[in-house]
């Protein structure tokens, strides 16, 4: 198959990565892609990915068998509408849908109507309302700003008065929700979803914190770590009954189909699993364990999600080995972040110079200089990818790979997939 994928991030990088490894060849370009996704020799044409009409243009002229769209900006903004209107198979929502993801007002309200168990939640426009919701519900807080905030919009506090403060900093942008506060261990399961019905991928553990113990502000992932030995046998099953299914039908009986990636975050509480967010697409770092675990070809899925026919297909199946990943950040992420730095013991490959067996590297944030060095460009840089039979093996050689990258600066968490090893 030709397949274009779209996206500059590590997420991308892993797709494509998941998709060159299949057993059949394809043709895979990543548009905007990044120097790692290059240096893996892959095509990566500059392209504004967000714009709709710029992405139908290059994919009118190129020609491709499936589409791909990695992050949330360019489904929110609709690049998907004008490729599945020409008749282009399309991995990933249309607008509509992707509001799922770009609305926690709109995901709250399809959650009511599809019966789907989620924390109860309350809307607020300023400070007088936020303080007596934040009040009904008590400590610790939430609130959440309602759309795309990358990473920023939600507070999780028992500090009353930064509650109400970061209500009075989002409520002139928007919406602003206030949310019951669940309690336990969060979960990453994503679903392939064709408009009517899904297939469950393998859940993982997103580590959102940045400093070890989970301190410290939110970030998009410090690491992860595939599959969670920790749930029931039945977690996915039900999760599909309960969430995944109920919320895809509810979507299609309003008109608009999802047709992507559908990643359910959730809380595991004592009294059952609740939904904090859905997104319209692969999370990421989770992607970076969940797809080198699949051994069904990655490729067949995302295409009968486009052509809406997972009914032909069972649930895909995954290795039973683990794998962790752990990510290198700049300093001063998820803030102001330092670039410009120098990242060694990377190869001209991409990969880790000192090449470690079942570890690889996937890029997030990196160029290359005139004279072949590695620079890292932003806040997330790079992921050290390991498998192993047991997240003790994987741990070790995730952070063996991590001991031999060098970022003046440069952050990571020491913990990741440690309660599981
Ligand atoms: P979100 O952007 O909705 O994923 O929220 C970011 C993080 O805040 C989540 O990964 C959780 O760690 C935390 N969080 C969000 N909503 C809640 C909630 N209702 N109860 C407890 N923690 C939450
Ligand atoms: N790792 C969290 C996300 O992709 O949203």
């Amino acid at each position: 198959m030709k397949i274009l994928v779209l996206g500059p991030g590590a997420r991308e990088h892993a797709i494509v990565k998941a998709l060159l490894s299949e057993a059949t060849a394809h043709e895979v370009v990543c548009a905007p892609g990044n120097a790692g996704i290059a240096a893996a020799g892959v095509e990566t044409p500059a392209l504004d990915y967000t714009d709709p009409a710029a992405v139908l243009e290059f994919v009118s002229e190129r020609g491709f068998d499936l589409v791909v769209i990695g992050p949330e900006a360019p489904l929110v903004a609709g690049v998907a509408d004008p490729l599945r209107a020409a008749g282009i198979p399309v991995f990933g929502p249309g607008e509509a849908a992707a509001q799922l993801e770009g609305s926690k007002a709109f995901a709250k309200r399809i959650m009511a109507e599809a019966n789907v168990p989620t924390g109860r939640a309350s809307k607020v426009s300023n400070e007088a309302e936020a303080a007596s919701v934040l009040d009904e519900f008590g400590a610790p807080y939430v609130v959440k700003a309602d759309g795309l905030a990358a990473g920023k919009g939600v507070l999780v506090t028992e500090d009353r008065d930064a509650a109400i403060a970061h209500v009075a900093t989002w409520a002139p942008h928007g919406e602003v929700l206030i949310e019951e506060f669940l309690d336990g261990q969060e979960v990453s399961l994503f679903f392939f979803a064709d408009g009517h019905n899904v297939r469950p991928l393998s859940p993982a553990q997103d580590y959102k914190r940045i400093f070890d113990g989970d301190e410290g502000p939110n970030t998009g992932g410090m690491g992860a770590y595939s599959p969670l030995p920790w749930v029931a046998d039945d977690f996915v099953q039900q999760i599909t009954d309960q969430v995944a299914l109920p919320t895809v039908r509810q979507l299609e009986a309003e008109g608009t189909p999802f047709i992507g990636l559908l990643y359910c975050g959730l809380i595991v509480t004592a009294a059952g699993t609740r939904v904090i967010e859905f997104n319209a697409r692969f999370g990421d770092p989770e992607t970076q364990v969940v797809l080198p675990r699949m051994t069904s070809a990655l490729s067949e899925y995302l295409l009968a999600s486009a052509e809406g026919r997972l009914d032909t297909l069972g649930d895909p199946t995954f290795s039973d080995d683990v794998a962790v990943v752990v990510v290198v950040a700049s300093e001063g992420y998820p803030a102001e972040v330092t670039t410009g730095r120098e990242v060694s013991g990377i190869a001209a490959s991409g990969e880790l110079a000192d090449a470690i067996e079942n570890a690889h590297l996937v890029h997030a944030a990196t160029k290359l200089d005139e004279e072949g060095r590695w620079i890292a460009t932003g806040g997330r840089v790079l992921g050290v990818v390991a498998r192993g039979a047991d997240f003790g093996a994987a741990r070790a050689i995730a952070y063996q790979g991590v001991s031999q990258l060098s970022l003046e600066g440069g952050q990571h968490r020491t913990d990741i997939a440690e309660r599981v090893a």
